[in-house]
C-alpha cells in the first residue's frame, strides 16, 4: 500500500527525506495574513496581492487542514483543479498541485490548459471516474465576472464532494485556520506539469514508496456529457438547421469558449461564425465579463438593442433569433431574442414553466422544485402556484439552493429534485450539478424553442413570442436593479443601518401611491438543516405586491456596492417598457433610502 505523498511515517530522518525525492515535503514558516476571508463565492482579491509572498500558500494550507479536518481523507479520491484562465492562474495551478502533494493527495486532476468553467467543475467533480478514483473536492481559480489581469482580480474557491460551493462551516474553518497558520507545506522539487497536454504525469518517491499522479482531463467532456444527457440534443439541432433561425454566442473571453464550440459546432454542426469572443484570455481582452446589457456591448448591439434593452433602429440588417452570453467562469448567462431582452427573473420563470419538455426532467416524473433568491422577481412564484412546484425564496447565493437539492441526498429530509433555481443576477441552473450554469440555460432555452417549433413549415416561434405569451398567461414582474459601485463603504453601511432601525416605524407608512405592508430585514431559516441567515436585504413589500429591496453585494471588489432592486406587479398591461413602467416606484426606493444624502448621487453605474 503506498503511504500518502510526502508523509513520513516514523522519524524524520535523512533517509526517509532522500528516499521520497521529488516528493519531500518542505515545510516553510508563515504567518498570517489579514483578510482571508471567503466571501459569497470564495476569496477573491487583486491579483497582485494573491501574488504577494505565501499569499495563496496560506490560504490553499489553511483549505487543507480544514478539509481534513472535516473528516475528508484526502490521499483518498482525486483533487480537481482548474480556472476560468484569468492571469496567474497557470502558476497558481503549480503552486497547488505541490502543495497537493505534500498534504497527502496522491491523484490531481487540472482541466486542460488549466481551464474548466465552474458548472464543468461541478459536473466533473460529479460524473468522473470511478467511485475510487471521485474527485473529494476542487480548487476553482476565478474571480468570476470580475476583471482579469496584473491590475485587476483574482480568485480562489473549493467546491466539495458534492460538487456546490464549500458550505458556510467549512469557509469558516478555513478562515479561522488562515488567522493562526504558522506553516505551510509544499513538495519544491515536485516537477513542473505540462498543463497544456492531456495525459499523466506520475511522480514517484526515490524508494518507490510513494507516488502521486496528475492527470490534464478535458476540460469539457464530463460537463458536455451530462448536458447530452439531460437535453434532447438531436430536437435541439432540429432548431437550429431551420433556415429561418440563427444564433450567437458570446463568451465574453472567459472560459467558456471551447465549451461552446464543443457543443455547437462540434456536437451541434454549426459553422464556427457563431461563436463570439471564444477564446479565453487571461484579461478577457480589457473586458468586463459579465453578461448583461451593460457588459455584454458588442452582442446587445448586434442582437439590436440599447443598453436599457429598448429595441433600436437597425434598418434591414438581419439580426440572429437567439442570443446568448457567459461571465468570466461559465457560470453566469444572458438570454437575447431578436431585439428582445429577457430578464434572469423571466428567464427563471419561462424555463420552469416548460421544464417538463426537457428529458432530464420529463424521465423524472415533472419538475417538483423552484427557487429563487430573495431579489429575484416573483415571477417563478406564479408558475410555482400554477403547476404546484415546492417553492423557496432564499438568500443572495448559489450555495443555498444546494442544500434542498441535496435534502434526500445528504440530509434525510424530503426530495424536492428534480429542481430548477435561479437569481437575478443572471444565474439560472438545475439539480444536474450544483453550481449555476451558463451553458445550460442556453440549452434550456433552445429546448424550449425548439419543442414549440417542431413544425418547419410553420413561422417560427420566438423569444419574444414566448415571454409575451407567458406574461399574458401569468401578468409581468416589471423589474430592475440600480447598482451603485465602488461607493464608500461606511457611508453605504450607515444606509442601510438608517433603513434598518426604520423597519418598524417604516411598516404601514404610505410613501407615494405606495403603501408599505412590510418594511424588515431579510432572515432565513432553511427548511433542510435549520441555519439561519439574517441581514440578508431590507425589503419594503408594498400592499399591491409591489417591492423594494436594498442589500450590499457580498462580491464588490473595492468600496461597497449598492443594489437597489425594484419589482412591480402588473396583472394586465404586460406590454410598457420596464424604465416606464417602474419610474414612479424607482422615485420612491430613492427617497426611502436617501441615496443622494448618503451618497452623493442617485445615478447608478449599472442597470440590469
Ligand atoms: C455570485 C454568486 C451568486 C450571487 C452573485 C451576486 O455570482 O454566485 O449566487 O447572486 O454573486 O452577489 P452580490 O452579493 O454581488 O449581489
Ligand atoms: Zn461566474
Amino acid at each position: 500500500k503506498l503511504v500518502p505523498a510526502g508523509e513520513v511515517t516514523g522519524d524524520l530522518d535523512l533517509t526517509d527525506t532522500i528516499g521520497l525525492g521529488e516528493l519531500k515535503k518542505t515545510i516553510v514558516s508563515t504567518a498570517p495574513i489579514d483578510g482571508q476571508k471567503p466571501g459569497t463565492s470564495g476569496l477573491r482579491k487583486k491579483t497582485k496581492v494573491f501574488m504577494g509572498k505565501n499569499y495563496l500558500e496560506n490560504f490553499v494550507q489553511a483549505a487543507f487542514d480544514a478539509i481534513k479536518e472535516s473528516g475528508t481523507n484526502v490521499s483518498e479520491g482525486s483533487l480537481l483543479v482548474g480556472g476560468d484562465g484569468r492571469y496567474f492562474n497557470p502558476e497558481a495551478i503549480q503552486i497547488i498541485i505541490k502543495m497537493a502533494a505534500a498534504n497527502g493527495v496522491n491523484r490531481i486532476w487540472v482541466g486542460q490548459d488549466g481551464l474548466l468553467s465552474t458548472p464543468a467543475v461541478s459536473a466533473t467533480i460529479r460524473e468522473r471516474g470511478p467511485v475510487w478514483q471521485k474527485a473529494f473536492g476542487a480548487f476553482i481559480l476565478t474571480a468570476s465576472h470580475n476583471p482579469g489581469g496584473p491590475e485587476e482580480d483574482f480568485g480562489i474557491k473549493y467546491n466539495c464532494e458534492n460538487g456546490g460551493p464549500a458550505p458556510d462551516k467549512l469557509t469558516e474553518a478555513i478562515y479561522k485556520n488562515t488567522t493562526n497558520i504558522s506553516s505551510y507545506n509544499i513538495c519544491s522539487d515536485f516537477p513542473a506539469v505540462d498543463i497544456a497536454k492531456a495525459g499523466t504525469t506520475t511522480v514517484k518517491s526515490a524508494d518507490g514508496s510513494t507516488e502521486v499522479s496528475v492527470e490534464v482531463i478535458s476540460s469539457t467532456e464530463s460537463h458536455v456529457n451530462l448536458l447530452k444527457s439531460v437535453f434532447d440534443f438531436g430536437l435541439i439541432k432540429a432548431l437550429l438547421d431551420r433556415p429561418d433561425f440563427s444564433m450567437v454566442y458570446d463568451a465574453m473571453h472567459g472560459v467558456n469558449g471551447p465549451y461552446v464550440k464543443r457543443v455547437f459546432v462540434e456536437e451541434l454542426g454549426l459553422s464556427e461564425d457563431i461563436c463570439m469572443n471564444c477564446i479565453p484570455k487571461e484579461d478577457f481582452n480589457g473586458g468586463h465579463a459579465d453578461p448583461n446589457l451593460t457588459y455584454a456591448k458588442e452582442l446587445v448591439a448586434l442582437m439590436g438593442l440599447d443598453r436599457k434593452g429598448n429595441k433600436v433602429d437597425t434598418g434591414d440588417r438581419k439580426i440572429p433569433s437567439f442570443g446568448c452570453a457567459a461571465d468570466g467562469d461559465g457560470d453566469r448567462n444572458m438570454i437575447l431574442g431578436t431585439k428582445f431582452f429577457v430578464s434572469p427573473s423571466d428567464s427563471l420563470a419561462v424555463i420552469a414553466s416548460y421544464a417538463d419538455e426537457i428529458p432530464f426532467f420529463k424521465a423524472q416524473g415533472g419538475l417538483k422544485g423552484v427557487a429563487r433568491s430573495m431579489p429575484t422577481s416573483g415571477a417563478v412564484d406564479r408558475v410555482a402556484k400554477d403547476l404546484n412546484f415546492d417553492l423557496f425564496e432564499t438568500p443572495t447565493g448559489w450555495k443555498y439552493f444546494g442544500n434542498l437539492m441535496d435534502s434526500k441526498a445528504l440530509f434525510g429530509g424530503k426530495d424536492y429534485t428534480p429542481f430548477i433555481c435561479g437569481e437575478e443576477s443572471f444565474g439560472t441552473g438545475s439539480d444536474h450539478v450544483r453550481e449555476k450554469d451558463g451553458l445550460w440555460a442556453v440549452l434550456a432555452w433552445l429546448s424550449i424553442l425548439a419543442s414549440v417549433n417542431t413544425d418547419a413549415s410553420k413561422p417560427l416561434i420566438t423569444v419574444e413570442d414566448l415571454v409575451t405569451k407567458h406574461w399574458k398567461k401569468y401578468g409581468r414582474n416589471y423589474y430592475c436593479r440600480y447598482d451603485y459601485e465602488g461607493v464608500d463603504k461606511t457611508k453605504a453601511v450607515a444606509m442601510m443601518d438608517k433603513m434598518r432601525a426604520e423597519t418598524a416605524s417604516n411598516t404601514g407608512k404610505t410613501v407615494g401611491k405606495y403603501k408599505i405592508a412590510t418594511a424588515d430585514d431579510f432572515t432565513y431559516v432553511d427548511p433542510v438543516d435549520g441555519s439561519v441567515a439574517k441581514k440578508q436585504g431590507i425589503r419594503f413589500l408594498m400592499e399591491d405586491g409591489s417591492r423594494v429591496i436594498f442589500r450590499l453585494s457580498g462580491t464588490a471588489g473595492s468600496g461597497a456596492t449598492i443594489r437597489m432592486y425594484i419589482e412591480q406587479y402588473e396583472p394586465e398591461k404586460t406590454d410598457s417598457l420596464a424604465a416606464d413602467a417602474l419610474a414612479g416606484l424607482i422615485r420612491v426606493a430613492l427617497d426611502l433610502c436617501g441615496m443622494k444624502e448618503y451618497i452623493g448621487t442617485e445615478e447608478p453605474t449599472v442597470i440590469t
